[in-house]
């Protein structure tokens, strides 16, 4: 079922019946209703070390800071924080939340874009590493006071992703990062101002398997940090390739090799390393997808079978749910509880959401006889699943379940009505 990046699956079907680690999925659904996120505690934590083995293996001083927006339940990020994660953080409340799982300092970064005043102040008294998007934040900062160490965000000029110009994060048409000419305006500035030391960081990519990809970005980052540190006379204490570590969500798909990626990069850094004749940075990256991705699940259930114009199952997986699909076109592989191995024909798959974009997947293959009541699951839903989800129609946020081998335990809570008037307000003129 899963591609073979990992050495092992947690997610298995035994006798046409879908287990989360140990634990089947009707007894998830049985305890927590649906839809329900569920993540694998144990492939969270394969999936980090085989990543790390791999940098550390051709570069010892190598860290990982997760990017905490692709899943920020608290919990998650403690399995993280507890195998040496630091946090990648895009806003003040990110912040917060690194803090609530007892890291702070410089074992966080602040990568927002177009900061607040409020913002800068924020970040900069929580001690956090500032990662600038825009060299303009830099004066507006200092304001404030002067960072410990600064970084910039570099947009090189170039981006990929596997979903188009949704996710490409750098090159012309992205929003993000400082342009490779201002590079060093925006370095002498922060020295000007009495800064002392220094990182560099970009995030140009999202979700890519190729390691061609890795070397080349590293390549124009070390190319512009060489310069910048020669030029200005100023020491890189980490290089941050962002995140970007692909993952397979197709079935026949291939996965990112993170052992070549590893190398080739490694190889790149040290290179450049000694032709800028640079004191070795840390180098340092902070995926999120990788971690997080094929280590989640959305478990929902079918409540009708529609013959129109075409066959629909109607689900509880839709829009407010799972929001990849219709936000980017994203693809995510459907699983039937009690059916797979059967016959299949294609079939379209919705949720409850009053939006056509809702009837998510139009042609997919899946069991003929699949039925209301039926467990459906939704692969890969570990990122950027449960933080985009949101409450469109009165449909509330699932709730989240960690399983670890035979264990099951609620991590957060499902919605309730409550939860949907929180912070509303009727004037007392409206209600006579
Ligand atoms: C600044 C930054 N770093 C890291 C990440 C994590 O990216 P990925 O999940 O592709 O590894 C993101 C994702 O959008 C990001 O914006």
């Amino acid at each position: 079922m899963h591609n073979e990046r990992h050495d092992e699956l947690i997610m298995r079907i035994e006798n046409q019946k879908i287990y989360f680690d140990q634990v089947p999925a009707a007894d998830i659904a049985e305890a927590y209703g649906t839809p329900v996120y569920v993540y694998e505690e144990q492939k969270i934590r394969e999936n980090y070390r085989k990543a790390l083995r791999a940098f550390k293996k051709y570069y010892n001083d190598f860290r990982f800071f997760y990017a905490v927006k692709a899943s920020n339940n608290p919990a998650l990020t403690h399995i993280l924080r507890q195998e040496g994660a630091g946090i990648d953080a895009a806003s003040v409340n990110e912040i917060l939340l690194a803090r609530e799982v007892g890291l702070g300092g410089e074992d966080v970064m602040f990568s927002g874009n177009f900061l607040s005043d409020d913002d800068l102040e924020q970040g900069l008294r929580s001690g956090v590493i500032f990662n600038l998007d825009d060299i303009s934040l830099l004066p507006r900062l200092l304001r404030f006071g002067k960072p410990e160490i600064l970084s910039f965000r570099v947009n090189p000029g170039y981006g990929r992703s596997n979903v188009g110009d949704y996710v490409t994060n750098a090159g012309p048409r992205a929003k993000f990062g400082v342009h490779p000419d201002q590079v060093m305006e925006a370095y002498a500035m922060a020295k000007d101002a009495g800064i002392t030391r220094f990182g560099a960081h970009m995030m140009p990519g999202s979700c890519i398997t190729d390691p061609d990809y890795f070397a080349l970005i590293t390549e124009m980052l070390m190319d512009l940090v060489g310069r910048a540190g020669k030029e200005l006379g100023i020491h890189f204490e980490f290089i941050d390739l962002g995140g970007g570590l692909g993952i397979p969500y197709k079935p026949d798909e291939e996965g990112l090799d993170i052992e070549e990626t590893a190398a080739r990069v490694a190889e790149v850094f040290q290179r450049k390393v000694k032709e800028f004749d640079l004191c070795p940075p840390r180098l340092m990256m902070e995926p999120a997808r990788y971690f997080m991705g094929d280590a989640g699940y959305v478990l929902g259930k079918i409540h009708a079978v529609k013959h129109s114009y075409t066959e629909i199952l109607g689900t509880d997986i839709g829009m407010n749910v799972l929001a990849r699909p219709a936000m980017y076109g994203a693809y995510h592989h459907l699983y039937v509880d009690g059916r797979e191995g059967e016959e299949k024909r294609r079939i379209g798959v919705c949720g409850q959401i009053c939006e056509n974009t809702d009837y998510w997947a139009r042609d997919r293959m899946l069991p003929v006889n699949s039925t209301v009541g039926d467990l459906v699951v939704a692969d890969n839903a570990g990122a950027y699943g449960y933080t985009m989800s949101y409450q469109y129609n009165g449909r509330l946020r699932p709730a989240e379940v960690l399983v670890n081998g035979k264990e099951h335990v609620l991590i957060r809570g499902r919605e309730t009505f409550e939860d949907m008037l929180r912070h509303t307000q009727v004037p007392e003129r409206l209600r006579s």
